[in-house]
């Protein structure tokens, strides 16, 4: 088992790891132990994590952004009371990002906050989502509205666990593990570049880089006043995306794949602001045409705008954008024109026959 320790909580990751979990969950005597599950994590996972918990108490909700609302986080909680949760009790995230955003929130808030702890089973969640303490839901699929900063006791990665994620979840995690080079480590985007990624000894190396990479952000800025703003790279233009299409597609994407799409926008905006150079992009733009799917969407570029307007990241009405100056190297509250925006869409759109193939939304 390796660990890695942060100020607030530490990261524990290998085949070992719920050994010392139910160590830690036995010292600390919980009086019961919730664990929030979907479908997937409850059928793929549970099995696994259960043969080391007792006294638990299963609480499943429905798999997909779409349930990251108000509504799911009120039938949580109540499930906490009706279950006579008090403060001693102990909250367990067995899922992706859409379990741990929801449950970290549930769990913060209920009685005023109760211990809990992360057990991310998507690529994504390992690299990012589990990390870092923000926990939150989505208004009217205008994301992450609500939340608080609250950090888990420790987080338990158990890389088993992506045997049974199906390929394009995979993809969704490499979007933010990218993410993590682009805005910091020139060297590891050099070699996920280099190398099949999603391989077993590769994708357990890259997990704990790009974890280091967002713990060592976190911890020098945890509530995100200056430098946490770099992980926000792609999420500008990428997070209107994903509301855009969670507004109007029946299948639509996931946030991995938007944030993809994002990155792209933005390392083309990078490229005119702030001279991002022309090689670095297209080596993004290959990067992105090679991992995903081209989403050929009649978006509404207007709409897309105002939802980008109403991003929580924005102040005094201007965007803050997180661009490149150079791969491994990135610059905050960076301000641009509505007519740039469009442009960055434009490029994307432009790109469609490059892709091998579509997403059906
Ligand atoms: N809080 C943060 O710092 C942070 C950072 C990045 C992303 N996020 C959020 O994370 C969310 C996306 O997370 P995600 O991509 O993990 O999505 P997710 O939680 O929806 O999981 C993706 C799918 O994989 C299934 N699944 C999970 N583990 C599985 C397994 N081991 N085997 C088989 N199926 C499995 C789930 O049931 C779901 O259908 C978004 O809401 C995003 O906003 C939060
Ligand atoms: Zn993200």
């Amino acid at each position: 088992m390796k660990e890695i320790s942060s100020k607030d909580f530490s990261v524990f990751f290998g085949d070992d790891v719920f050994e010392d979990m139910a160590q830690k969950i036995i010292e600390n005597e919980y009086s019961k132990v919730f664990v929030l599950v979907d479908e997937n994590t409850e059928h793929d996972c549970y099995p696994i994590l259960k043969n080391y918990l007792v006294n638990v108490i299963v609480i499943r909700i429905e798999s997909g952004e779409q349930n990251k609302t108000l509504k799911t986080v009120e039938y949580i909680w109540k499930q906490l009371q009706d279950n006579f949760a008090d403060r001693k009790a102990l909250f367990i995230n067995l899922g992706g990002g859409v379990i741990s955003d929801l449950g970290g929130f549930c769990a913060a808030t209920y009685k005023r906050g109760i211990d809990f702890i992360n057990v991310p089973t998507t690529l994504l969640a390992m690299v990012d989502a589990s990390i870092g303490g923000k926990q939150g839901f989505d208004i009217d699929s205008h994301k992450n509205m609500v939340g608080v900063f609250a950090h888990p006791k420790n987080i338990y990665m158990y890389p088993k666990f992506l045997e049974t994620l199906p390929l394009n979840e995979k993809k969704c995690g490499v979007a933010e593990l990218s993410k993590h080079a682009l805005i910091k480590n020139k060297s590891l985007w050099e070699e996920m570049l280099g190398k099949s990624i999603l391989d077993d000894k590769s994708i357990n190396e890259l997990i704990q880089k790009s974890a280091k990479i967002k713990i060592k952000i976190v911890k020098k800025d945890p509530l995100e006043k200056g430098l946490r703003k770099i992980l926000n790279f792609g999420h500008s233009i990428g997070h209107a995306i994903e509301t855009w299409s969670l507004k109007n597609d029946t299948n639509p994407l996931k946030h991995g794949e938007a944030v993809a799409i994002g990155m792209l926008c933005e390392a083309y905006i990078s490229h005119k602001l702030l001279g991002l150079t022309n090689e670095e992009l297209h080596q993004i733009v290959a990067f992105v045409e090679k991992n995903y799917t081209y989403y050929d969407s009649q978006w509404d570029e207007k709409e897309l705008i105002v939802f980008m307007h109403n991003d929580k990241k924005n102040l005094n009405g201007k965007f803050n954008l997180t661009l490149l100056k150079k791969i491994g190297k990135a610059k905050i509250d960076m301000d641009c024109s509505s007519e740039l925006i469009s442009e960055s869409l434009s490029f994307y759109q432009n790109l469609k026959h490059n892709f091998p193939t579509q997403h059906s939304a």
